[in-house]
């Protein structure tokens, strides 16, 4: 079963949902992402850093809720706070992350900018495993995407994420598949 979590507009968690994955349950750190929307029809929650006395124990109150759900594999789909220890320890090795970019190059969280602003002839998608650094762990999937004349950061991320929504129910259905 999967989890999902999100900050964002949800289209990754969308092609998971239209790609008919087992996802269990959704969790957000924010209260008001739109991608909580999408998941009106699962269990679905939010855990705001202000509501917990450490991003340790908000961590924990998230795996917590996601164990409970019967979550196996935990899909961050634009979740955009880092993962503590204590949420990670309680998933090993089952955590995949989508990042706008080939990694390693440009990690972080301004990613598509940073492509531009350094004048990169491609961009790239990469879904991988998450460790306790910032976009590190094993590469599960990687894809070039061209950077075209005139790009700007929303033009060159919508065609980014066309391959995201190509690659990442790829890679975790090959995850389920190996498990
Ligand atoms: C994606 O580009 C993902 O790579 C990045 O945040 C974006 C999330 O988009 N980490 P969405 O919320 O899935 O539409």
């Amino acid at each position: 079963m999967i989890g999902v979590l999100v900050s964002g507009t949800g289209t990754n968690l969308q092609t998971l949902l239209d790609a008919e994955l087992p996802v269990r349950a959704v969790a957000s750190n924010k209260a008001d992402a739109p991608a909580l929307a999408r998941a009106s029809h699962l269990p679905n929650a939010s855990f705001e850093l202000a509501d917990y006395a450490s991003r340790a124990e908000r961590d924990t109150a998230m795996a917590d809720w996601l164990q409970a759900q019967g979550v196996e594999l935990v899909v961050l789909a634009g979740y955009m706070h880092i993962l503590t220890p204590a949420f990670l320890e309680r998933f090993p090795a089952r955590v995949v992350n989508v990042h706008p970019s080939l990694l390693p190059e440009f990690p972080g969280a301004h990613a598509v900018a940073d492509q531009l602003a350094a004048g990169a002839a491609e961009a790239g998608v990469t879904v991988h495993l998450v460790d306790e650094d910032v976009d590190t762990g094993p590469i599960l999937l990687q894809e070039r995407v061209p950077v075209q004349a005139g790009d700007t950061v929303e033009t060159l991320h919508a065609r980014i994420k066309e391959v995201e929504h190509r690659l990442l129910p790829a890679a975790v259905e090959e995850l389920l598949c190996a498990h």
